[in-house]
């Protein structure tokens, strides 16, 4: 398909999923939040009731009683609003950008060849199987062992860990983390309309029916709201993930992303206890945070300037060959490579100025984490990639030419 169509389809799927994302994020957010906040009823009501809450927004004033279950006498008028749109658009338009991004065009954000040799085709079926094994996985523990909810916990997070390090084996690092983050946005998509929904209605259908309502089916609806709720952080972040390749490019990247998600769901922890609860989740979580900092933390300029003593000058000549030879069939102002109808991110080397401009950039992504070039198609070598080192860490100098 043409570069610049697959762009826009691109940026139009993505604005919906990225809204669609919001609003599904916020409901759980806001729903976690006032079961939090829910107080004992005020004053005498009707019904199974679990407590009250008083809000106010925008100059007006809402009350909102939540209830077990409903008797058929306090069956609500229509429309009785559900929540579901908002997280089945976010999935199938996800799924749209999983296909734009990285299955059409050759795979090129999937395969890296210094991590696994896939050829086009085996990348996109592991792709899928990623996607639907996941759901898999996480179905059969949680339906197998719903009663035991310790058990199924432990493994579900020993299977993160697996689906961590199996990725990172599997893609380039960028493709690897948003795919983690694509199978639990999945899991979270399917536990809405498998789990949350159809147990909701049931419950409407018994109270319309006026048969006993089974209220285990909101407490299991509610446990996997839950669940998607704790994913909500770690997903969020895996979907921002491809702007930091100091996260997805670093040597240790499963271990870097499980000490985000650590982190993440630590601190939504903290957030709905209003940052109380049990402390060790507090400490847990702070901990990650400092562990994956240091663990990323770029050497200070003077000590990459170190790792390059004792190599000989570099020209900028020297520089700029290797650039011309293995960045700028994509990063120009008319790339050549078919991909792309423009220079990626608008990062462009065909002028002097703009290299030296770009030298922190290019030590980042070409030396440092070797995310550059893009899952390495123009096949530049590690002697090429210390020669952009020594030249930037001697100061990124243009020659007198320039
Ligand atoms: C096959 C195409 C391709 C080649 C070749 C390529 N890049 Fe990129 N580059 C991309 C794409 C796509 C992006 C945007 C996505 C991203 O940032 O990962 C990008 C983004 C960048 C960015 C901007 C993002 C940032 O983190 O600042 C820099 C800098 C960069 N590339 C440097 C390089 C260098 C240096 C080379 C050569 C050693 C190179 N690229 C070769 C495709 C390519």
């Amino acid at each position: 398909m043409n570069a610049a169509i697959l762009d826009w389809l691109n940026l139009l799927v993505r604005w919906i999923h990225i809204i669609a994302g919001i609003m599904w994020v916020g409901n759980s957010f806001l729903f976690v939040w006032m079961d939090s906040a829910l107080t004992a009823a005020s004053k005498p009501r009707e019904g199974d009731v679990m407590g009250e809450i008083w809000l106010v927004h925008s100059g007006g004033f809402y009350e909102v009683v939540k209830r077990r279950s409903l008797r058929p006498q306090d069956l609500p008028p229509s429309p009785l609003y559900t929540f579901m749109w908002q997280s089945y658009t976010t999935w199938i338009t996800g799924a749209l950008l999983v296909g734009i991004v990285y299955w059409a065009g050759g795979s090129l954000y999937m395969v890296d060849r210094s991590v696994a040799n896939l050829t086009t085709t085996q990348a996109i079926l592991a792709s899928a199987a990623v996607l639907i094994g996941g759901v898999a996985l996480y179905e059969a523990i949680w339906t197998l062992l719903e009663n035991q909810p310790r058990v199924a916990l432990g493994l579900s997070l020993a299977a993160l860990i697996g689906a961590a390090f199996g990725l990172t084996h599997l893609f380039a690092g960028r493709a690897a983390y948003i795919h983690f983050g694509a199978m639990l946005g999945t899991i979270m998509a399917a536990n809405v309309a498998h789990h949350i929904v159809p147990g909701q209605n049931k419950m409407l259908a018994a109270t319309r029916a006026g048969t006993p309502v089974d209220v285990s089916l909101g407490a299991r609806a509610k446990a996997r709201s839950i669940h998607n709720h704790y994913l909500t952080l770690p997903v969020v972040f895996t979907m921002i993930s491809n702007h930091f390749a100091l996260t997805y490019g670093h040597a240790q990247s499963a271990i870097v992303l499980l000490l985000i998600v650590t982190f993440g769901m630590a601190l939504k922890y903290a957030m709905n206890h209003r940052f109380g609860g049990n402390r060790l989740v507090h400490v847990v979580g702070v901990l990650a945070l400092i562990a994956v900092v240091t663990l990323t933390a770029r050497k200070a300029p003077a000590g990459a300037r170190g790792a390059y003593n004792g190599r000989p000058a570099v020209s900028f000549a020297e520089a700029q060959a290797i650039i011309e030879r293995r960045c700028t069939t994509c990063h120009s102002h008319h790339p050549t490579n078919p991909s792309f109808s423009q220079a990626p991110s608008g990062v462009m080397f065909d002028d002097p100025a703009r290299i030296h401009a770009m030298a922190p950039r290019i030590l980042e992504r070409a030396v440092i984490t070797k995310t550059m070039p893009l899952g390495n198609l123009t096949g530049i070598t590690d002697e090429e990639r210390a020669t952009l080192g020594a030249w930037i860490a001697q100061g990124a100098k243009l020659d007198a030419a320039h």
